[in-house]
C-alpha cells in the first residue's frame, strides 16, 4: 500500500495527519525521534512514496538514496532544507504549505506596527527600567499622517492592508507582479521601490528571500528613508543587513523595528539587537496560533494524499 512517512516534525501527535492519509486509503508512518541527518532519513524512510518533512535535510543524497520517494511535502511555507532542483531533475513533486498562517502573520505585523507608531516597547522598556515620561520618544505623528508602505503585496501584505485601513494610514506599495487593478481594490497606490524606502514611514516587509531582494535593507537604503521610519520584518531575516539596522537604530534614523525573522535564527544571544529598547523581538512566532498548526498538519497531509492520488497539490514547487 503506497506509505507516507513523516521523517521529523514538532506537533504534539500526528493523529490530524493519520486521519487525512488513512481516510484515503493509504498508510501513515511516524519517525520515532525525528531523523536529523540525511544518513537517518534514508536508513528510515526506505517505504516512503510520499515524504513529510520539518527540518530533515532533503538532498541529493536522501532523494538518490530513496529512489520510490515521489513527493515530499514541507511543513511550512520555506522549503530551505529541501533540494528543488534535484527534485525537479528526478520527477519528484515538491510542495509546501502556503495558506495556513496568513492570518496570524498578518495579526503579527498589524501588531508590530501599532506598538511601534504608539512607541510602546519604548516606553515599556523604560518605565521597566524605572524611568518615566515620553519625550525621549517624540515626535509622535498621528496614524494619519503617517504612510505605511509594503514592500510586496501579496497575500499577507493584503491581509494587513485591510487591518490597518480603520487606522487610516496613508498606504502605498511595490509589488513587480501585482496588477493595478489590484492594487486599487484595496485602496493602495502603487509606487516603485525607490519612491517606496524614500516616502514610507513604515515599511512592513513581506516579499520573498530572492537574489534581489536580499539585504535590500542595508546602510545604503537606510540612508534614503525618512528620519524616524519603522521597519517591520515579518517576511525573511535575510531580507535585512542586521549590523546596518543596529547602526540605524542607535543613531535614531529608524524610530524602532519589529523583528520576527532574522539572518541566523535563532538570534544569537549576543545579537546587540537585543540590547535596543525601541525593537520588538519576536521567536519566528508570526505563524503560530493552535489554529494554524492545526491547519499545517491537515493541509500537510491533504498535500501528500493529493501527490499519491495522482493531483497536483496546491503548493506544488515542482
Ligand atoms: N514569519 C513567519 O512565520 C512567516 C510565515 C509565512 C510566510 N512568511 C513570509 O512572508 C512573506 C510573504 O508571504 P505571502 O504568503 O504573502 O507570499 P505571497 O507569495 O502571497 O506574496 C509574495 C509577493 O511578493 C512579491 N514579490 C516577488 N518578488 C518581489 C520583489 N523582488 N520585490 C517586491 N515584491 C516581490 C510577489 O509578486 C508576491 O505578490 C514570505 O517571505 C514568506 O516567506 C513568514
Amino acid at each position: 500500500m503506497p506509505t507516507v512517512i513523516i521523517t521529523d516534525h514538532g506537533f504534539p501527535g500526528v493523529e490530524l495527519q493519520r486521519k487525512v492519509i488513512e481516510a484515503a486509503g493509504f498508510t501513515l508512518q511516524e519517525i520515532k525521534p525525528n531523523c536529523k541527518t540525511e544518513q537517518e532519513v534514508i536508513q528510515k524512510c526506505g517505504e516512503a512514496d510520499v515524504l513529510m518533512v520539518q527540518w530533515a535535510p532533503i538532498t541529493r543524497v536522501v532523494l538518490e538514496g530513496l529512489p520510490r520517494v515521489r513527493g515530499v511535502v514541507r511543513y511550512g511555507v520555506g522549503v530551505d532544507n529541501i533540494d528543488i532542483q534535484i527534485a525537479r531533475e528526478l520527477g519528484c513533486t515538491v510542495s509546501n504549505v502556503p495558506y495556513y498562517c496568513q492570518d496570524e502573520v498578518s495579526d503579527h505585523a498589524i501588531a508590530m506596527v501599532l506598538s511601534l507608531a504608539r512607541r510602546i516597547p519604548h516606553d515599556h522598556n523604560q518605565v521597566r527600567a524605572g524611568k518615566w515620561g515620553i519625550s525621549p520618544f517624540l515626535p509622535i505623528p498621528a496614524f494619519s499622517d503617517l504612510t505605511l508602505g509594503f514592500v510586496a503585496f501579496g497575500s499577507i501584505a493584503r491581509k494587513v492592508s485591510e487591518k490597518a485601513k480603520p487606522f487610516r494610514f496613508r498606504q502605498i506599495a511595490f509589488d513587480p507582479v501585482v496588477s493595478a487593478d489590484s492594487f486599487a481594490k484595496y485602496g493602495v497606490e502603487p509606487v516603485d521601490r525607490d519612491t517606496l524606502i524614500r516616502t514610507a514611514n513604515i515599511i512592513s516587509l513581506h516579499c520573498p528571500l530572492l537574489p534581489e531582494t536580499r539585504q535590500m535593507i542595508n546602510a545604503g537604503s537606510i540612508a534614503q528613508m525618512k528620519p524616524g521610519v519603522l521597519l517591520v520584518n515579518t517576511a525573511r531575516g535575510g531580507l535585512v543587513n542586521e549590523a546596518d539596522l543596529v547602526t540605524a537604530l542607535k543613531a535614531g534614523k529608524l524610530a524602532g523595528a519589529g523583528l520576527d525573522v532574522f539572518e541566523k535564527e535563532p538570534l544569537a544571544t549576543g545579537s546587540p539587537l537585543r540590547g535596543l529598547s525601541n525593537v520588538i523581538l519576536t521567536s519566528h512566532a508570526a505563524a503560530v496560533s493552535t489554529r494554524s498548526r492545526e491547519r499545517l498538519q491537515i493541509q500537510a497531509a491533504e498535500a501528500a494524499r493529493d501527490i499519491l492520488l495522482g493531483k497536483r497539490p496546491a503548493g506544488a514547487l515542482t
